[in-house]
């Protein structure tokens, strides 16, 4: 093999006339009269290749080159002829003359090519993934994983953290997800958990005096996938003693500052802070995206004095009427509307009363209905010509804010409200400790068990539990939440009181949580942190929607790795190892 003496993004017409080595893939071949053209492909870009018939040695094996091939090849650095230059390629002043060719591995010919992946399906992909991450794109994406792990890591050493290393194999401790088991062969019948989060691990770093802790650290959640979550994903998890909760979403914002400027060279600017209500009221999320308007504007009011039957019996039974106002909607068809009406049935609303405005007046829909306040109306969401007017009507307000806060997304990625250029990051806080589940009647974390109440609301813990705010804090970025953190109760009185409270006897708590308790017991300090996603970070940062495009080894929607055919069954001999039978149904193929 030649010595490489170059990659394939690297010469330039400053090279013209040197010898060099280049190595790479065979990216594409053509032959223009006899003269044969290589495009050779290495992870930093392409450079074209030239074999002259009158080198036969190295034409003919030229000549044998296919797609994907592994080559190495040697000659001389020549600009190109005027007028040949190709202004898309950071090498498109020059071309290599080569002499020498050294064939380092043949390929079959590939089920697709990485310079015309698009419009592969996913599936294929994924089961040449080998394949698929030579493409520039994935390649790209690679490369900002490594750049944002790289300053994390440079970040917080700067800032004093250690990092260190929690087990994979735990104990089953469910934070709200289902886990994923492990049996123990030495302990037949007992089983390890992979850890959701090294939550309970970093508390007890805490309390092991470490002070500052960070970890890029892979999660584990028997969940079913989706666009932005993964049964396997990794988490920036950090944990500091000593501190509020200023203190860890200041050192969390840093991060993410100096990722957005060394990856995008983007100045981010200061996070606002809101509170969860006001996201719940304004925007019918606790992860509102700022990009847009869209806000859900309370009408009850307005509406009260039209005497619509819908609106006033849902108000007479302690509802809200909740309006958004879609700049452009007039332009959806009856059908379009109808199908959203449908649509948002999804999340317990009766339907989705619409109108559009045309003519400075309320036309078409419930219109007639609301004649008598459509002046108020338009005033009160300062709608105009060409848009049109969504209601959300329920006796519950959270069914209102949920389905408005639905169709905000929805029509604002359809309609393209978005302005896709900005960065809207912001801090969600003062969220309830509690939620209250209707079907069971009883109460569950809203974050996780170990978040701290407001020292203010411990004395209602118990009397008023809905009205508990905790000391949480989320980081959302354009919509999505990327990190999510708490101070954490040190107190082993006050966990064992939320423990109670979430339906945990002291017995199933001790059982489950004990390590904790007792780690609380001998003198813990005041702890608190956040996990940032590191997924969806470079989700944000490389603009992609699928969770599956930063992971290098992701898994399909039904949590398989086409690629390795994983998971699949084990043998008998396996299985009675660690004495376990067979499962009993037997999959279809
Ligand atoms: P939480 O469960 O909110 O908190 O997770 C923190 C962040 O991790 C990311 N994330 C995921 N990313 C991809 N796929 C998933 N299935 C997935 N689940 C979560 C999100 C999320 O904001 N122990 C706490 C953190 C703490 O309190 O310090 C925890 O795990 O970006």
């Amino acid at each position: 093999m030649h010595v490489r003496t170059h990659h394939c993004a690297q010469l330039n017409d400053t090279h013209a006339g040197q010898r060099v080595s280049l190595a790479g893939w065979v990216n594409s071949y053509r032959d223009h009269g006899g003269v044969i053209f290589i495009d050779l492909r290495d992870r930093e870009g392409i450079t074209q290749i030239v074999f002259h018939p009158e080198n036969a040695e190295a034409h003919g094996l030229a000549d044998s080159l296919r797609d994907e091939d592994v080559v190495s090849i040697s000659g001389t650095c020549v600009a190109r002829q005027e007028g040949m230059a190709n202004p898309k390629l950071a090498t498109g002043d020059i071309e290599v003359d080569a002499d020498a060719v050294e064939i380092l591995n043949k390929s079959l010919t590939p089920p697709f090519t990485p310079a015309l992946a698009n419009g592969v399906g996913e599936e294929i992909r994924l089961k040449y993934r080998f394949i698929d991450l030579r493409r520039s794109r994935m390649q790209e994406i690679l490369r900002t994983r490594h750049q944002v792990t790289k300053i994390m890591r440079d970040y917080f050493d700067e800032l004093g953290f250690y990092e260190i290393e929690t087990p994979l194999l735990c104990k089953s401790t469910p934070e709200g997800a289902r886990d994923f088991l492990v049996p123990s062969r030495i302990n037949a019948g007992d089983f390890y958990a992979l850890p959701q989060s090294p939550q309970l691990y970093k508390q007890v770093l805490m309390a092991s005096g470490v002070e500052k802790y960070v970890q890029i650290a892979k999660c584990f959640r028997d969940e079913d996938p989706r666009a932005d979550r993964q049964a396997e994903f990794t988490q920036l998890d950090l944990e500091m003693s000593f501190v509020s909760a200023q203190e860890v979403m200041d050192v969390t914002e840093g991060v993410m500052h100096r990722i957005w400027k060394g990856v995008l060279d983007v100045d981010l600017p200061k996070f606002p802070v809101m509170k969860y209500h006001e996201a719940m009221n304004r925007f019918g999320s606790d992860k509102p995206d700022l990009r847009y308007g869209l806000e859900l504007v309370d009408v009850s009011e307005i509406v009260r004095q039209a005497d619509f039957r819908v609106f006033t019996a849902a108000m007479e039974a302690g509802g809200i009427v909740k309006a958004i106002c879609v700049p452009g909607g007039a332009k959806l068809t009856r059908r379009q509307t109808d199908d959203l009406a449908e649509w948002v049935k999804q999340f317990g609303v009766g339907g989705l009363p619409t109108t559009k405005v045309e003519g400075g007046k309320l036309s078409t829909g419930v219109a007639k209905f609301l004649e008598p306040v459509s002046e108020a109306l338009l005033s009160q969401l300062q709608a105009s010509d060409g848009d049109l007017l969504c209601f959300g009507v329920s006796e519950k307000p959270h069914v209102v804010h949920r389905a408005l806060g639905e169709l905000r997304v929805r029509l604002a990625r359809e309609l393209e409200l978005i302005d896709q250029t900005q960065w809207r990051c912001l801090w969600v806080v003062d969220f309830p400790l509690f939620e209250h589940d209707e079907g069971s009647g009883r109460w569950s974390a809203m974050h996780h068990m170990f978040t701290s109440p407001k020292p203010e609301h411990i004395d209602i813990l118990e009397s008023d539990p809905g009205s508990v705010i905790g000391e949480h804090y989320d980081l959302v970025v354009n919509g999505q939440e990327l990190c999510s953190g708490s101070i954490r109760i040190h107190n082993h009185e006050l966990q064992q009181r939320i423990f109670s409270l979430l339906g945990y006897d002291e017995q199933v708590a001790s059982e489950r949580f004990g390590f904790l308790l007792e780690a609380l017991k001998y003198g813990a300090p005041p702890h608190g942190g956040i996990a940032p996603g590191l997924d969806r970070i470079v989700m944000q940062l490389t603009g992609t929607e699928n969770i599956r495009d930063v992971i290098a080894f992701p898994k399909t929607q039904t949590g398989a790795d086409l690629m390795t055919q994983a998971p699949s069954p084990v043998g008998d001999d396996q299985l009675k190892e660690l004495q376990l039978r067979p499962a009993l149904t037997v999959k279809p193929d």
